[in-house]
């Protein structure tokens, strides 16, 4: 079959995780290299890519109506198409396969998460017969990042390392979706991340579902401190990692927050819940004690390391006492980010056939109090930079205001300063500068060039 999407315009739409953004810049590299030219919102898409999230119900009903008002959207007037074309990926394509053009017919096609490469021929299929074109199989054997890929960010990548996971926490529909873990060879990671780096590229985050875990299905060799040694070797400025399962860390990656210069002083630990309780019940398998020890063996490695994470709020049967052991702990930590979530019942879960009484407002009052805690810690954490210089790598303007130039701290704090004279925001995008900071608030730093 010849593919050309040539004179066909594209709009991708994301929801959910750090994959899912990744795997939107794989397809819209992949449908431009054929052709395609990308616009910013659907009226003017031909062309519609959804890559979908079912990690909580809110993306999945926000998918089904976007989705659905698709339907009396009308083509942009010069479009050579008839029917705009509806493509949906991800997670609930993975999930909900056929089922999808069945609720919804005017869907062309329907990819799995381990079907990024068919999506180009799905596509043509669905173009040259006019009927939908559903492909979802089974985790397959080859890992799907040999295809092109559009950043977001010309000077940031993200690299998968592996994808899949094999834990099972009993509220997580992640296992069921993106099948079991795999580990992507290390040659293959390296020589990714090298040719990042003979492009110019700056930031490489690695990227798995549980990347501590990275190298168990190679024969327990190599691992992600290997991978971590060997990437900062490439000579890239800065490395991240997401996401970490607290259970996997070893005392090794640890260490090489003090050792390798490259790699930034932010973790993300999701925790999800102090209590012990209610942990064993997420199948997590540490308790809040060898949290707080990570937490203590990171600190010592590196001083002021900047920890985020993420929590569950009304897992089922949480009482107010294992809440209030997560609250102590977050207020022990001291993050600077918290990712808070209200437990959403996922089908098919262990969780989802637990006891769940717990009113919603209840529920509901104890999100509120961490959010209020939470933002109090980010707050007081972000006061610690006021009088510091740091480097800062330059995104761009500022979207609330052009004058100033917006970038990530080494801790991944945004921090805004103004353009200096006689320069522009696009003249240092992608630059690391230092800045003085003066002012720090919730959500960012507020400084000027050093
Ligand atoms: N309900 C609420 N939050 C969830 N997460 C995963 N599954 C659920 C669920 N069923 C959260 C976890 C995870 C993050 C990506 O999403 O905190 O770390
Ligand atoms: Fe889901 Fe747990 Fe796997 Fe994370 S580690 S993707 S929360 S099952």
């Amino acid at each position: 079959m010849s593919m050309s999407f040539q004179g066909l315009t594209l709009c991708v739409k994301t929801f959910g995780c750090q994959m899912n953004k990744h795997d939107s810049e794989r397809v819209l590299g992949t449908l431009e290299a054929l052709g395609a030219t990308p616009v910013d919102s659907f009226e003017e898409a031909d062309m519609v890519v959804f890559l979908t999230c079912c990690v909580r119900e809110a993306a999945d009903t926000r998918l089904y109506g976007q989705v659905a008002t698709m339907r009396t959207l009308p083509l942009r007037p010069d479009s050579p198409l008839a029917k705009r074309l509806i493509a949906i990926g991800g997670c609930i394509g993975q999930r909900d396969g056929r089922k999808l053009v069945d609720a919804m017919p005017h869907v062309d096609v329907v990819f799995g998460t381990h079907n990024l490469h068919a999506l180009p021929s799905l596509l043509q299929a669905a173009l040259d017969t006019g009927s939908s074109q559903v492909e979802v199989r089974d985790a397959s054997a080859s890992f799907p990042t040999d295809l092109p890929t559009d950043r977001e960010q010309p000077w940031a990548a993200w690299l998968p390392i592996t994808i899949g996971c094999n834990n099972f926490c009993s509220y997580c529909i992640v296992p069921y979706v993106r099948g079991r873990e795999k580990s992507r060879p290390l040659e293959d990671i390296v020589s990714e991340a090298e040719g990042y780096v003979a492009e110019g590229v700056k930031e490489i985050t690695l990227l798995g579902q549980n990347v501590n875990s990275y190298g168990r299905d190679l024969y327990g060799s190599p691992r992600f401190v290997d991978v971590l040694d060997a990437v900062a070797h490439t000579g890239i400025e800065r490395i991240r990692f997401a996401t970490s399962h607290p259970k996997d860390l070893s005392d090794e990656v640890i260490e090489r927050f003090a050792t390798l210069p490259s790699l930034m002083p932010a973790l993300h630990l999701p925790v999800q819940s102090g209590s012990d309780r209610i942990l064993k019940a997420m199948n997590r398998r540490y308790d809040a004690a060898r949290y707080l020890d990570l937490v203590r063996k990171l600190r010592e490695a590196k001083g002021d390391i900047a920890l985020s994470t993420d929590i569950i709020v009304g897992f089922p049967g949480e009482t107010e006492e294992d809440f209030m052991d997560t609250y102590r702990l977050v207020e022990a930590v001291g993050y600077h980010q918290v990712f808070t979530f209200i437990y959403s019942k996922r089908e098919g879960t262990p969780a989802a056939s637990m006891p769940d009484d717990t009113p919603r407002e209840v529920i509901q009052g104890r999100f509120d109090r961490l959010v209020e805690l939470v933002q109090r810690q980010a707050f007081e954490a972000n006061q610690t930079e006021r009088g510091r210089v740091v480097p800062v790598l330059v995104e761009g303007a500022s979207k609330r205001d052009s004058s100033l130039l917006s970038g990530r701290s080494p801790k991944n704090q945004t921090v805004h300063a103004p353009v200096p004279a006689g320069c522009s925001a696009a003249d240092l995008q992608g630059r690391i500068v230092d800045v003085r900071i003066d002012d720090a608030k919730t959500w960012y730093l507020q400084g000027s060039l050093a």
